[in-house]
């Protein structure tokens, strides 16, 4: 049995089932809070700085004051009490509790502040090894999903339509047929040897492992451009694969039933996935 997340709830160290928040809470009342989410990998925080730098820039996209190099010191702080080596760490941080009114609460209320700490199972191992399947979904999320706040129930929407349909994720497809991303993870493709991902905008998360992806395929000299894969084109595509913190590098073998390219993982995704590997050795 993997032991209870170690949790730090507004910088106080207690276990993650004994962390009680205020019905008052934004988050609770209006889903008005940012996240993030870290792989440990040998007892370190992997693309550390990236993943502050993003949660700062989602504080200021909805005016929380919060001090992002404080959060990082508590996380720093959760993570070695806790021990693990091999894990994830999220973090969430509340506009904080104030009565229920839609403007902010002014003046501002002090932000609430979680943190845990758990260990992953290593089920995604062998899905990494096969490649995965999925499917595709209307985008019927807000305009904003550049910021990655708690607002999630399109994604669970969808998450929950992939598990249904026996498959690994939902890609959501916007009104003119492209596919955006999947509902926790970010979408490449290969065609001709080249990869593609989807440009940045408000319309998706910049995925701290997508960049990271990009940066792998220079190193690897594979030439790379930012463009959207269509719904209807999809079989001019060789390979597929979804990129996320815990999820890493998923092949995708099956898209709606459809094989894509030979029906097993490809050359770029693996070369992608050696490298990926590699990096977490030199970085951890
Ligand atoms: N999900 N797109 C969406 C909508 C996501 O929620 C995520 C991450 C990604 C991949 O981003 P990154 O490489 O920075 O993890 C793309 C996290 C892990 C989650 O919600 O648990």
């Amino acid at each position: 049995m993997p032991s209870e997340p170690l949790a730090s709830w507004n910088g106080v160290l207690m276990p993650l089932g004994e962390v009680r928040v205020s019905v008052l809470d934004r988050s609770f009342l209006f889903g008005d809070a940012v996240y993030e989410v870290m792989r440990v990998y040998r007892g370190k925080p992997f693309l550390f700085s990236d993943h502050l730098a993003r949660l700062q820039s989602n504080l200021q996209k909805l005016q929380i004051l919060a001090d992002v190099s404080e959060i990082g010191q508590r996380v720093l702080q959760v993570l070695q009490q806790s021990g693990i080596a091999d894990g994830m760490i999220y973090i969430q941080i509340t506009r904080g509790e104030a009565p229920r009114t839609h403007h902010f609460p002014h003046p501002p209320v002090r932000p609430n502040e979680l943190i845990y700490v758990k260990t992953l199972d290593n089920s995604l191992h062998a899905r990494r090894e096969q490649g995965g399947t999925a499917i595709l979904i209307d985008d019927v999320r807000w305009k904003r999903c550049d910021i990655k706040s708690v607002n999630l129930l399109a994604n669970c929407l969808g998450a929950e339509q992939a598990l249904a349909a026996g498959c690994d994720e939902a890609i959501f497809v916007d009104e003119q047929g492209t596919l955006v991303e999947g509902t926790h993870t970010s979408l490449f493709g290969v065609r001709q040897g080249i990869l593609l991902t989807a440009p940045l905008g408000q319309h998706l998360l910049p995925g701290i492992t997508r960049r990271l992806v990009l940066r792998l395929a220079e190193k690897c000299r594979i030439s790379s451009i930012e463009e959207f894969l269509h719904r209807d084109r999809l079989d001019q595509i060789d390979e597929l694969f979804l990129t996320g913190t815990t999820l890493e590098i998923l092949p995708l073998i099956q898209i709606e039933g459809r094989m894509i390219g030979t029906g097993v993982p490809g050359p770029v995704t693996r070369s992608l996935q050696q490298a990926y590997r590699e990096t977490v050795q030199a970085e951890c």
